[in-house]
């Protein structure tokens, strides 16, 4: 497995290395990797001749300065990880901010109503910071394919958006989310809860699991908002940021499921939490 740290390095690696006719999967990361990006890496291997995955924390995507600097970087035993599945002729893609960003960043990129929703409502800007650097790291590695978690069902969607207006060649992959066995999604923000709060916070997935019931035996979903806000916020140090049932691919909020002109199967519920000063998201398909 290669490590390069400069553009170059890595362009030179790519030529060098893969035959126009081989396939190049990529999955971009900010690092602090776990069993998720393991299975976004594996995938990935399995559908094509090479892979690269990079690791960069981008700046330009948090919202919030103390939320960046908290952000874990764990780049050796990343590395390490990496070194136990990938091949000779993978590689890894590791640059620093100036590489990435070597002048101001002017780009604004009009995602429509994908990004006035949930995160993007949440989070300013955050989208915005996402495009860029993804649009600069496909730009880069030149991937056929890109893989990425729906734990960030939301991103995945932008970044759909992303293909269309910079008019990419690269085949998006979705891929499910990965649980522990309580089933808290795998995140790399885990990392920084307390043990009792990761505890806890296996409550989410068991209250969307409970959701799903509770919608298919017909209850509405306001008072199952409500429901699901009550339950979370009685934790100690959770609080709800927002529960939302959306529509699976323009994402806008459903507050109703009568008179509804789409399919009850693409409903999905998400739901954003900070659990001391962990901010957690998840969801899940309510049919
Ligand atoms: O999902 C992530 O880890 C990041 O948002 C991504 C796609 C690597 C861009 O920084």
């Amino acid at each position: 497995m290669k490590v390069c740290n400069s553009i170059k390095e890595f362009k030179d690696f790519r030529l060098s290395r893969y035959q126009k006719e081989n396939s190049l999967g990529f999955v971009p990361t900010m690092g602090a990797l776990h069993a998720g990006h393991l299975s976004l890496v594996q995938k990935a291997l399995s559908e094509n001749d090479h892979v690269a995955v990079s690791i960069f924390v981008n700046p330009i995507q948090f919202n919030k300065t103390s939320d960046l600097t908290a952000y874990p970087r764990t780049l050796k035993s990343d590395l390490r990880m990496l070194e136990e599945v990938m091949g000779l002729d993978d590689v890894v893609f590791t640059p620093e901010n100036g590489e990435m960003y070597p002048e101001p960043i002017q780009t604004q990129y009009d995602f429509g109503e994908l990004a006035n929703v949930m995160e993007g409502e949440h989070r300013p800007g955050h989208f915005n910071g996402v495009g860029i650097v993804v649009n600069r790291l496909f730009r880069i590695v030149e991937p056929d394919s890109a893989y990425f978690g729906e734990k960030d069902f939301q991103q995945v969607a932008i970044i759909r958006r992303l293909i269309e207006i910079e008019s990419l060649a690269v085949k998006i992959v979705p891929c499910p989310i990965l649980r522990e066995p309580g089933g808290l999604a795998l995140s790399s923000r885990n990392l920084r809860l307390t043990r009792t709060d990761r505890k806890n916070a296996s409550n989410i997935f068991k209250i969307l699991q409970n959701t799903r019931k509770k919608i298919s035996s017909g209850q509405d979903i306001n008072s199952l908002s409500v429901e699901i806000r009550e339950s979370l916020n009685k934790l100690p140090d959770f609080a709800v940021e927002y529960v939302t049932f959306a529509d699976e691919n323009k994402l806008q909020p459903i507050l109703q499921l009568n008179n509804l002109a789409i399919e009850k199967s693409n409903i999905r519920c998400f739901i954003a939490v900070t659990v001391g000063n962990v901010r957690l998201i998840d969801n899940l398909s309510m049919y």
